[in-house]
């Protein structure tokens, strides 16, 4: 079989990791989640002293990242890779609110993005691999054999990442969940360096109305026609 690259992208919540881990799978290939990089440099800054709610030090942050590594490490109990800060597992620590909060704004500076792009490029570089973000389709693989863009309505979205952290035991709201949502869209679909936007030759997939069984199949048929 030929591997292929499969970019995923669209809002946040909108089920693009889940569907992006049973692609990888199915086929075989790595999945890379781009989020958990965006969330872990948020993490380190946050840890760091240099973003909180009411002060951004961009500078400090800057400077700070030729000292993080970031690395996605295989756990077979998962079946996927669960990304580490220097050497501490943060996947769990990288989901909570807090870190959604502040995630969108660290996200926007251009030397963050210079960094995570080069890195994920080069997890790419051999095909077979599964990536979502938010710029995969039109920054990271413009020439991704197949491009996704996940669509749902913000209720349905915020709805999902409401049971996701209350499971969790996360003491959130269903209202400050809707609002991060909304926030984070608009900063992502705004900012200047790789806004969020539909590549051209993306599929779109709505999946308010969808199972992740409908959804599956759908795309698997998709991805089999370059495969
Ligand atoms: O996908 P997830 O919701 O975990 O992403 C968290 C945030 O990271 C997004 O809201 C966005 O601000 C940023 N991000 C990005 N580019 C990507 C992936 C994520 O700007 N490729």
């Amino acid at each position: 079989d030929k591997k292929i690259t499969i970019a995923i992208d669209g809002f946040s919540s909108t089920g693009k990791s889940t569907l992006a881990k049973q692609l990888a799978k199915h086929l075989g290939y790595v999945y890379v989640d781009t989020g958990a990089m965006y969330r872990a440099i948020t993490l380190h800054a946050m840890d760091n002293g240099f973003i909180s709610e009411d002060y951004f030090n961009k500078q400090g942050l800057i400077d700070s990242l030729s000292d993080i590594t970031l690395q996605f490490l295989y756990n077979p109990e998962l079946e996927y890779a669960e990304v580490y800060l220097d050497e501490e597992n943060v996947e769990s620590r990288i989901r909570s609110l807090n870190v959604s909060n502040l995630v969108s704004r660290v996200a926007e500076v251009s030397e963050v993005r210079a960094k995570l792009v080069e890195q994920q490029k080069h997890m790419g570089e051999n095909k077979g691999v599964v990536m979502d973000g938010r710029d995969i389709g039109t920054v990271v693989f413009p020439n991704a054999e197949l491009k996704l863009f996940m669509t749902a309505s913000p209720e349905t979205r915020a709805q999902r990442r409401f049971e996701e952290l209350t499971q969790k035991g996360d003491n959130v709201t269903y209202e400050d969940v809707l609002k991060n949502v909304q926030e984070r869209d608009y900063i992502d679909s705004h900012r200047k360096d790789s806004p969020l936007v539909k590549a051209a030759d993306a599929i779109e997939i709505d999946n308010s109305h969808l199972s992740i069984q409908e959804q599956f199949d759908r795309v698997l048929t998709l991805a089999k026609k370059h495969i």
